[in-house]
């Protein structure tokens, strides 16, 4: 199996190499990634956000993850590709399974849930059936409503404490990986620091964690009306993209009545 193959590649990495990963919602960005070497590519359901025009990501549905796993995988050969599991599809170990296994079949390499200790069965259940897992602790977008807005975790002893359990759990059930979303830098830090597998850092401080994942848009510039305040946009898509535009009409623009002269 060269998805689990893949995973434990990424799982070799904890101690030895810096691991990358950047999101992808289709087939150009996916092949772009991947001819520029990025160690794994995920098709978060940030997707909900960024290209499908929602608020947050709890409009995401697994329709809408398996059509993008299915895009993004026809560019992409070389890194591990990861697919969200939107939520509300893994609520039961079986949903759990069920799920992972339509994104796998989409061509997912690997499947990301959030949650820690109290999603290790559901981990476990996943791996068993043959399919790699990312673990996702931490702030946790799928609980946005629940939780009144996007808080960063680990600040009190009490919190910070359960993010090692958390991570501990999720590496201990099969997670080739964790993603440590939100979390304070010295609580990030910790949590590395006690993970037997790597840990993937967004929003969680620089240099806190064994790898770094960021969202494409934000990396590239294509998504202006929310740049997140820890992301240094290194290009500027959107302007681009306004400029050919703008560009462009003002090239092919013909007085009425003058086309053809
Ligand atoms: O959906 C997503 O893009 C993610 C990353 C931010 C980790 O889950
Ligand atoms: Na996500």
């Amino acid at each position: 199996n060269q998805s689990v193959e893949k995973a434990e590649r990424i799982r070799a990495c904890k101690g030895t190499r810096h691991v990358t990963l950047v999101t992808a919602y289709d087939y150009p960005t996916g092949r772009l990634l991947d001819e520029a070497g990025v160690d794994v590519v995920l098709v978060g359901d940030s997707v909900g956000m960024v290209q499908l025009g929602f608020p947050d990501t709890t409009h995401v549905t697994l329709d809408h993850m398996v059509h993008h796993v299915e895009a993004t995988a026809r560019g992409v050969k070389n890194a591990l590709l990861v697919g969200d599991m939107p939520i509300h599809t893994y609520e039961t170990v079986e949903d759990a399974v069920r799920t992972a296994g339509k994104l796998f079949r989409a061509g997912a390499d690997a499947v990301k849930l959030e949650g820690g200790a109290s999603q290790a069965e559901k981990i476990r259940a996943i791996v068993k059936a043959g399919i790699p897992v990312m673990g996702h602790i931490g702030l946790l977008p799928q609980k946005v409503l629940e939780e009144g807005g996007y808080r960063i975790k680990g600040k009190s002893a009490a919190e910070a404490d359960a993010l090692v359990k958390d991570v501990q759990a999720v590496a201990e059930a099969g997670a080739c990986s964790v993603v440590v979303e939100g979390v304070t830098p010295s609580v990030a830090r910790r949590i590395t620091a006690h993970s037997p597998v790597p840990t993937l850092g967004i929003g969680s401080g620089a240099h806190t964690c064994d790898g770094d994942v960021v969202v494409i848009h934000d990396l590239v510039g294509a998504f202006p009306w929310f740049v997140p305040a820890f992301v240094k946009p290194r290009a500027d898509v959107a302007g681009s993209m306004t400029t050919a535009v703008k560009e462009w009409m003002k090239d092919v623009y013909t007085e009425p009545g003058t086309a053809g002269s």
